[in-house]
């Protein structure tokens, strides 16, 4: 027999059907409780709510697990390539060689960015942020593709702004960064792959010849493959609710690099660092900055410390870890701000109050001196992340699609004036 919870109001009793998903996590389906009670449930922030089953990752914060259609983050993050965990997330196995071929050229070949989006690009202030310019950019993409806005769309067609969108946004992104530094855009080229053909387009210059060198090709791959999904996160959510009202992916993914900027999620990546450096600069001193991130009169926060999710380890830190350490030792590079990231670490982790809080390193903490390593600039840390998401985001809007789930509208309980009469001006 199947589980059900009972509920009681005012001595009425209804039994709630319990939702069991493969790894046995077990959820209260209260999608009739208003129709049967005249209640509704609240829960800011949606800490307790699932917003839907999904079938793409799995993830156990209290044991630090996570994992793409079954397959653990370890393994894909050590032997995979990004575009192979692309072509997971979104068709929900791992492809062929003869389908991985296909998928490859497919984004290949559509990696260049019409030129009249050139225009936009050149009317953005030079110190415009990219992420500002990312989000514009994407939803900018569907004026250009207006087949994408028609409603039963053929899945060639949805298959066609996959590629798309796979294909250009590292050329988005890269220009966007051009712009914030005033060198002329670099041209997509065909004979890179994905995560080389992102690096010569932001670090080649007309008038020299750039390589993109195998350690941060290597590495850039492992971060993408880190940020790859996380299922319904702030940024996945958003693109959901959005997708649900029907509207086209382009947009919806744009939604989703607005929602990933704020610092509490996806831009908390820059603010890590800058709050390294602000460290740093400040003598180095923990203590003092520790203590800050405890009062709770003060707004400080220790970025890169803490998850929604994870209160033992994040999984996607620990190998960020690592791989800072590796990059840093294979480049040669010392950076005095990993000193303090690592000190820091230990300091937070032996504090009671981070402690009994369950705040841990999240995948951010580190990420930022990898991207620093690889000579990315600060203001591109979100937008890396984004580059890596997107993946988890088509999936995710494409099992919304699948499922025909129906439009994201929560309700609220009204805490207002009650009804009042209109007077004019003259009386108030
Ligand atoms: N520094 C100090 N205290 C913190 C921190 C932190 N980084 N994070 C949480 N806390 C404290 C809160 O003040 C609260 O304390 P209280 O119980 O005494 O009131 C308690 O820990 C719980 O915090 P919440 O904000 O309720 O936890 P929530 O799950 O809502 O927030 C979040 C999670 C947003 C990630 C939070 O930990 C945070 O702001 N971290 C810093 C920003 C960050 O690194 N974000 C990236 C997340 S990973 C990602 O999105 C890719």
């Amino acid at each position: 027999m199947s589980e059900t919870v009972q509920l009681t109001i005012n001595d009425k009793s209804y039994d709630l059907p319990v939702i069991k998903g493969s790894e046995n996590e077990k959820a209260i389906d209260i999608s009739k409780l208003r129709a049967q009670t005249g209640y509704i449930t609240i829960d800011t922030g949606f800490k307790n709510t699932g917003s839907t089953t999904s079938a793409i990752t799995f993830l156990d914060g209290e044991n630090g697990i996570l994992r793409y259609r079954g397959y653990p983050i370890e393994q894909l993050a050590e032997k995979a390539n990004f575009l192979e965990v692309c072509y997971l997330l979104i068709y929900g196995n791992l492809p062929t060689k003869t389908e991985f071929s296909s998928f490859t050229n497919n984004i290949t070949n559509h990696t260049l960015v019409h030129e009249d989006m050139r225009s936009f690009l050149n009317a953005y202030p030079t110190k415009a942020h990219p992420m500002g310019i990312l989000s514009a950019s994407l939803c900018t993409l569907s004026t250009f593709y207006p087949e994408s806005h028609e409603q039963n769309r053929s899945e060639e067609s949805v298959d066609l702004t996959i590629y798309r969108l796979l294909a250009k946004l590292p050329t988005l992104a890269a220009w966007a960064y051009q712009n914030a530094v005033g060198h002329p855009v670099m041209y997509p080229k065909n004979k890179y792959n994905y995560c080389e053909n992102f690096l010569q387009m932001m670090f080649a210059m007309p008038a020299f010849n750039y390589e993109p060198e195998p350690v941060i090709v290597d590495a850039l791959n492992k971060l993408l493959i880190l940020h790859a999904d996380h299922e319904q996160n702030c940024s996945t959510s958003t693109v959901r609710v959005v997708g649900s009202s029907q509207a086209n992916l382009y947009a919806s993914i744009s939604a989703g690099v607005s929602a990933l900027w704020g610092p509490l999620h996806g831009g908390a990546n820059q603010a890590v660092i800058e709050m390294l450096e602000k460290i740093l600069n400040d003598g180095g001193g923990l203590k003092k900055w520790v203590e800050k991130a405890k009062d709770k009169e003060d707004s400080f926060r220790l970025m890169g410390f803490g998850h929604r999710v994870y209160k033992n380890f994040d999984p996607r830190a620990k190998i960020i870890k690592k791989a800072a350490d590796d990059v840093l030792n294979k480049l040669g590079i010392v950076d005095p701000v990993l000193d303090i990231a690592k000190e820091l670490e230990e300091v937070a982790l032996n504090d009671e109050y981070f402690q009994s809080r369950g705040l841990y390193p999240n995948v951010d903490f580190y990420s930022g001196i990898i991207y620093r390593a690889l000579g990315i600039p600060t203001e591109m840390f979100t937008v890396m992340f984004a580059m890596g998401r997107l993946p988890g985001w088509i999936a995710q809007w494409k099992e919304m699609m699948k499922d025909n789930q129906p439009i994201g509208r929560p309700r609220q309980i009204y805490t207002g004036e009650k009804e009042r009469n209109y007077k004019s001006i003259e009386k108030r």
